[in-house]
C-alpha cells in the first residue's frame, strides 16, 4: 500500500551531457573507414519508447523470458541474497524490474544508476511512495565510463547504516551484451568492486541473452513490423540533431545478422543509393550498400559468461534457465 507523503528519494547527479564532446565522438565514428556509430545514440525519447515497443514484439523473446525467469525462480535467488542488502540497480530505467523482486529479496536500500537522469529522478519517486520503508538513491551516471560510487553515495549509505550492508550489482535486460567481452569483463571488475566494498554475501544477479538458433535469434532484430528497423533508423535523426546532419532516414535500410565467429548480433544501416551527408564541418559520400555499424549484441555460452564473471572476481556461479536454455540469470558472489 503507497505511504502517504515519504521522503522524497536522494538523487545525485554525476552525468552531465557535454555537447562537443559528443559531436567529436560522432564525427570521428562517421570518418572511419567502416563508419560506425555508437549505440547510445539509439536512446533518445523516442528511441526509448521504440526500445519499449521492441520489448512487446513476438519476435523479440529476451524480455518476457528473463521475466518468467524471474516469477520462476525469484525465491531461489532470494536465498542466495542476505535480507537486508543494498541492491544496487545499473541502469534501473523505470524500476520496474528491480521492484518486482523487492518482496522476495527484501533490500535494506535501494541504489538505482541510469544515465537517463529525468527518467530516472521520476521513476524512483513513484517507486519511493509505495515502499516508504527502503531508503532510496539515486545516481545520475554513465556507468559505461565508470562505475565506482561517488563520495556522496558512499556517505548516504553511510549515514543510514548501510556502508557495511551486502552489496547485490543487480543488471537485468541482457544489456551486458551490448558490450564487447573485454568491456564486458571490465564492467563486471567494476561490478565485483562496489560489491566487495560492502558487508559479506554481496555478489551480481544480472541477466544474460544465450547463444540459440538462427531462426530465433535474427528475426528478435529484424521483426515483421518494422518496429527495430525504426528504432535503428531513429539513431539517424538523434545524429542530425546531436551533429547538425543531414541523414535521410528513408534512404537506409536496417540490417541486422548473427554473426556466428564473433557470436554477435550486428546492427547495421545500409544506404539505399548514393549520397553524400553533410554536418558543421565535414561530409562524408556513401556509395550504394555501404554500411554504417550501430550496434552489437553479443550472446553468451553459459560457461563462457559464467569463466567472465570468475575473470571479474567474482566466485562460481549459479544461473537459472527457461525450458528452451534461451536466456539465462546468474547470480555470482562478490569474493574479496
Ligand atoms: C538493450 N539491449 C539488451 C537490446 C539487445 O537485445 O541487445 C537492444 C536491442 N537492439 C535491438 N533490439 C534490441
Amino acid at each position: 500500500m503507497p505511504t502517504k507523503n515519504p521522503a522524497a528519494p536522494a538523487f545525485i547527479q554525476i552525468h552531465r551531457d557535454d555537447a562537443q564532446a559528443i559531436r567529436d565522438e560522432l564525427a570521428a565514428g562517421l570518418g572511419l573507414p567502416a563508419a560506425q556509430i555508437a549505440p547510445k545514440f539509439l536512446y533518445d525519447a523516442l528511441g526509448s519508447r521504440l526500445f519499449d515497443a521492441i520489448t512487446e514484439l513476438p519476435e523479440y523473446y529476451p524480455t518476457r523470458t528473463e521475466a518468467s525467469i524471474f516469477q520462476a525462480h525469484g525465491a531461489d535467488m532470494a536465498a542466495r541474497i542476505p535480507e537486508g542488502s543494498v541492491l544496487v540497480d545499473l541502469g534501473a530505467g523505470s524500476c520496474a524490474k528491480a521492484a518486482g523482486l523487492f518482496p522476495v529479496l527484501k533490500p535494506g536500500g535501494y541504489v538505482a544508476v541510469d544515465i537517463s537522469v529525468d527518467y530516472l529522478r521520476a521513476a524512483l519517486g513513484a517507486l519511493q511512495q509505495c515502499h516508504a520503508d527502503i531508503p532510496m538513491l539515486g545516481l545520475g551516471l554513465d556507468f559505461s565510463q565508470s562505475l565506482a560510487l561517488p563520495e556522496q553515495a558512499t556517505a548516504w549509505l553511510e549515514e543510514r547504516r548501510l556502508s557495511v550492508a551486502p552489496r547485490t550489482a543487480f543488471y537485468p535486460g541482457s544489456s551486458i551484451g551490448n558490450f564487447s567481452p573485454t568491456e564486458a569483463l571490465a564492467l563486471l571488475r567494476q561490478a565485483h568492486a562496489v560489491c566487495a566494498a560492502g558487508g559479506t554475501g554481496g555478489g551480481v544477479l544480472i541477466g544474460v541473452d544465450l547463444v540459440k538458433p538462427l531462426g530465433v535469434l535474427e528475426p528478435a532484430y529484424d521483426d515483421a513490423l518494422g518496429v527495430t528497423a525504426a528504432f535503428n533508423r531513429n539513431l539517424l535523426l538523434n545524429v542530425n540533431r546531436w551533429l547538425g546532419a543531414d541523414f535521410r532516414p528513408e534512404q537506409w535500410a536496417h540490417l541486422a545478422f548473427f554473426n556466428q565467429e564473433a557470436s554477435r548480433i550486428e546492427m547495421h544501416l545500409q544506404a539505399r543509393l548514393d549520397q553524400t551527408v553533410r554536418w558543421a564541418g565535414g561530409e562524408r559520400h556513401f556509395a550504394a550498400g555501404d554500411r554504417i555499424h550501430t550496434e552489437n549484441s553479443w550472446k553468451w555460452s553459459p560457461e563462457r559468461f559464467s569463466a567472465l564473471l570468475q575473470a571479474a572476481g567474482f566466485g562460481p556461479s549459479t544461473h537459472w534457465t527457461d525450458a528452451s536454455s534461451w536466456f539465462g540469470v546468474f547470480w555470482a558472489p562478490a569474493i574479496r
